[in-house]
């Protein structure tokens, strides 16, 4: 029987796209998944979608529409992003899907019946972001402690869980599992700010708003999101469905969660547990924020970075290096463009990429892709081999602290000494002067790139895929990593392009800022686009767009743009350069003189370094596009309405 492991990251609010931040999350999730099933154990991994609670509620209305029909494409496009960064999730748990409300249902039925919940009146301040009540001791400045927002007062009949009696028991989890919460400082702060007074029992229902799970016995209320949404880490392993596969799996090995929402994973997730006589998940671990522009992601701010054009510019595998190897996991970190493009010049082009190249094509060169049979080793190889076989103790040490960013870097020091080594024996000399020794040193050279390519697996499957290929070796397995003279000679080789092309960066800053913008803009119409559908505008709404009737005085080719036609337009008193995506439809030349319609009062904007002042209007079906016009002839200037 293999040993199991069950390791799950938040689920998330689908109130709007997920970003990089969400990504960063269940990126280290699959990473950890794929390191833990090299070592040999069975493991379970639980993501999802926490769908209820008021403040979804507020944002499908503010789009017009019902929570499912908002949230529905959110959780599409949250599934489609992790297909894309190939996320080897084995429950994806929505929480409004029938079987977790069954069992959030279930779980609150257990906690009533064993005298866990009681009903009583909640009279307080109340944060609706975090759909949460404070006592006035817990605020911070009078305002929430866990968002930092204003809170608002409330009274509500309520259902209390009787969190106050568990603190003891707590605190003497903590005491005795000293790595339960990590890191440290995390630790210190639940128990400095939260167990060290005593505890106020827990408002778990609401009267207020109806989007959650109906209490089983009282339908008047709703299950308070929070203990809906843990409890989705049960309902992952089959809890109330498949015994076998929750026993199996629980207690989970990890919740990985962000800093933000610790106290719920460390405090309270803890308590319900003891109260259902469920055995406590191992270890909670509350990383850091990567930020943007030195500020936490969101979309008010406006400082959000998706990751869908990352991938799509340089591949799954940059974007996770850089994650895992920029951040000290459990602290906060800065993403900026600019460091991203220059990891994968250095880290991943200059020195993975130009060893494996460099490396494949020797042999390829000297011995016609055949790995030739080494001969005795020097000092020199010796130092090598050393350091390649002593590399996976150190990752595997540094992967039980979970620093994950100090293994990606005992990884690279083997990379970097592999080069060195080149650079040491000099091959292109020894072809002339040693052809003996250079068999050694080519084989030295392969072998220590394979067991490299062990060593990446975990963390950049795709690339480690691709050197596996020109390796010629069928499989890789991680204990090989601590083996030197595992290929066997006569293996042919072979190259293939290269792993990482070298990017020019300011160019690939410019062109990644503008993919992310633009998919900022497209998803912020999509939305808006629905809402319009939904509530229809007014009258004033329209009366906002100005249009009139200009005549087209000159028109010529757009000098960066092949779709693209430059129109001066005469709106009565005025002159104006329009750009328009229609050269596919109109020759210029039988565009000079026509009367068109024109959006007069759109702010201007560069496109392809031309700037545009206001919209030839056109109707498009399919393949065909007309620009619209006048039944009756009317001067330019005239007003549309
Ligand atoms: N629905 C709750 C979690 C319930 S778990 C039982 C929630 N959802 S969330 O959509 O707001 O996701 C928060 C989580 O997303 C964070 O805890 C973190 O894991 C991840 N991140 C979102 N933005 C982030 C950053 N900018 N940086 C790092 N991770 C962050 O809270």
């Amino acid at each position: 029987m293999k040993k199991t492991y069950y390791i799950t990251t938040p689920i998330y609010y689908p109130s709007d796209n997920l970003t990089l931040g969400h990504t960063y999350t269940t990126i280290i999730a699959d990473t950890l998944k794929r390191y833990k099933e090299v070592q040999g154990y069975d493991v379970f991994f639980t993501t999802g979608t926490d769908e209820h609670g008021q403040k979804l509620y507020e944002q499908a209305k503010k789009f017009g529409q019902k929570p499912l029909d908002y949230i529905d494409p959110i959780v599409a496009s949250a599934k489609e992003l992790w297909e894309k960064l190939d996320i080897d999730y084995d429950a994806f748990v929505r929480s409004t899907s029938e079987e977790h409300e069954k069992n959030a249902q279930d779980i609150f039925q257990k906690l009533y019946d064993k005298g866990e919940i009681y009903k009583d009146v909640y009279k307080g301040n109340y944060c609706v972001p975090c759909e949460a009540f404070f006592t006035d001791a817990q605020l911070e400045d009078g305002k929430c402690p866990d968002c930092g927002r204003e809170v608002s007062y409330h009274e509500e009949e309520s259902y209390f869980f009787k969190l106050s009696k568990y603190r003891e028991r707590l605190l003497k989890l903590y005491e005795d599992n000293p790595d339960f919460l990590q890191p440290e400082s995390r630790k210190n702060e639940m128990i400095n700010n939260f167990l060290q007074d005593d505890l106020e029992d827990l408002s778990v229902s609401r009267t207020s708003f109806d989007w959650g799970v109906k209490v089983p016995f009282d339908e008047k209320h709703i299950i308070y999101v929070w203990i809906d949404a843990l409890s989705c880490y049960l309902t992952g392993i089959g809890y109330g469905k498949d015994p076998e596969t929750f026993e199996k799996y629980w207690p989970a090995d990890l919740h990985l969660v962000g800093k933000e929402i610790v106290r719920f994973h460390a405090i309270i997730w803890p308590a319900l547990l003891m109260a259902l006589d469920l055995p406590l998940p191992k270890k909670i671990f509350g990383h850091g924020w990567i930020l943007f522009d030195e500020d936490k992601m969101s979309k008010s701010k406006g400082n959000v970075v998706y990751p869908e054009p990352i991938i799509d510019l340089y591949g799954i595998d940059a974007l996770k290096y850089y994650l895992l190897r920029d951040f000290t996991f459990g602290q906060d970190g800065n993403f900026t463009m600019r460091r991203f493009l220059q990891r994968i010049n250095s880290d991943l082009c200059n020195d993975l990429g130009n060893l494996v190249s460099r490396s494949i094509t020797m042999v390829e060169k000297y011995f016609d892709g055949v790995l030739p049979e080494p001969g005795e080793a020097q000092d020199v190889d010796g130092d090598l081999m050393n350091l390649a076989v002593s590399v996976r103790d150190k990752v595997e040490d540094h992967m039980e602290q979970l620093n994950l960013s100090q293994a990606m870097e005992d990884i690279w020091t083997l990379v970097r000494r592999t080069n060195k080594y080149i650079d040491e024996t000099t091959p292109w000399i020894l072809i002339k002067e040693d052809p003996e020794r250079l068999k050694t040193v080519l084989y030295n050279l392969l072998e220590s790139v394979r067991i490299i390519t062990v060593l990446i697996a975990p963390f950049i499957p795709t690339t480690a895929e691709r050197v596996r290929e020109q390796l010629g070796i069928e499989t890789i397995h991680w204990d090989s990593a601590k083996d030197f003279g595992v290929l066997k000679p006569g293996t042919k080789v072979h190259k293939t392009e290269n792993l990482f092309p070298r990017l020019d960066i300011d160019k690939e800053v410019e062109k990644l800022d503008k993919a992310n913008q633009e998919l900022i803009a497209k998803r912020a119409k999509e939305k808006q686009k629905d809402k319009v559908k939904e509530e229809g505008i007014t009258i004033e709404d329209f009366a906002k767009v100005e249009m009139k009737v200009g005549q087209i005085i000159s028109c010529e080719d757009h000098p960066n743009a092949d779709k693209l036609l430059v129109s001066k337009v005469k709106i009565g008193d005025e002159e104006r350069t329009i750009v328009s995506g229609i050269k596919k439809w109109y020759k210029k030349e039988d565009l000079v003189g026509k009367k068109v319609i024109v959006c007069t009062n759109l702010k201007p904007v560069k496109l392809r370094g031309v700037e545009s002042n206001g919209m030839i209007l056109a109707a498009e079906e399919g393949d065909e596009l007309t620009l619209l016009s006048t039944l009756e002839d009317i001067g330019d200037g005239a007003v549309v309405s």
